[in-house]
Parts: structure tokens; C-alpha cells; sequence
């Protein structure tokens, strides 16, 4: 039986074909919305918020990469962030960090592994 705190995101290889994408969910019953992406071949998902102004990564434009592919880049204001683990870069925020979200990989099926957050679509 699979256990009920899995999600279901979408096959891994989907995530191969593009940036990053997005997920609706609610948090302890808030909503929210989920960053999820590869990076270095690793997936990796944040609650897409950045600490700043409150606003998510991609509300300026569609992308949360910088031009490296190194960094996040928030695009309200630029703020940095590490993608492996969610700490920002940028003096106002430094040392902050992005919400992470548990993710578990089963049979090229990449879940969230939260047991506080439900999809909403
Ligand atoms: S809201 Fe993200 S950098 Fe300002």
C-alpha cells in the first residue's frame, strides 16, 4: 500500500523536459504554491515565496533560474537564492531561506512527501 502522505507530481522525466514547474497546494490548509525542479540531475521543490515582498518566484516572468541556471532568481527584485538549499544570497535576506518541500522519487514517479500538503489540481 502506498503511503498517504505521497503526492503525486509527475514522472521524473517530465521534469527533464523543462525549467522548473509549479504546483497548487495547500499547506496545513493554506494555499500555496509549489516551485519543483531538477538541478544537477537532483529534483528539488520550495514553496514558491520568496521571503522579500511575499511574492513568488515567477510572478514577473516565467523563470525562477537566473542566466548561470545557477542560482533562483526571484523575478520581482532579483533576490538569489541557493537551489540546493533554498538559502538566499541576496544582503537584505541573506541566510534566509525558501520553504522546502520533501519529495520522494518511486519508479520514475516523483512525489511530494509532505504529509501537511494536498494538491489542488
Ligand atoms: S519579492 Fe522576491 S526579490 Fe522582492
Amino acid at each position: 500500500m502506498q503511503d498517504s502522505k505521497l503526492k503525486a507530481i509527475c514522472p521524473l522525466e517530465d521534469l527533464r523536459a523543462v525549467s522548473y514547474l509549479t504546483r497548487r497546494i495547500t499547506l496545513k490548509n493554506q494555499p500555496s504554491s509549489a516551485l519543483v525542479f531538477l538541478f544537477e540531475g537532483q529534483p528539488y521543490s520550495y514553496v514558491n515565496h520568496c521571503m522579500h515582498m511575499h511574492r513568488p518566484l515567477n510572478c514577473e516572468q516565467d523563470a525562477v533560474f537566473d542566466e548561470t541556471g545557477k542560482r533562483l532568481r526571484c523575478s520581482m527584485h532579483g533576490f538569489i537564492f541557493d537551489p540546493k538549499t533554498g538559502e538566499c544570497q541576496s544582503p537584505v535576506c541573506l541566510g534566509q531561506r525558501l520553504q522546502p518541500l520533501r519529495l520522494q522519487a518511486i519508479d520514475g514517479t516523483l512525489y511530494f512527501a509532505e504529509k501537511h500538503l494536498a494538491l489542488i489540481d
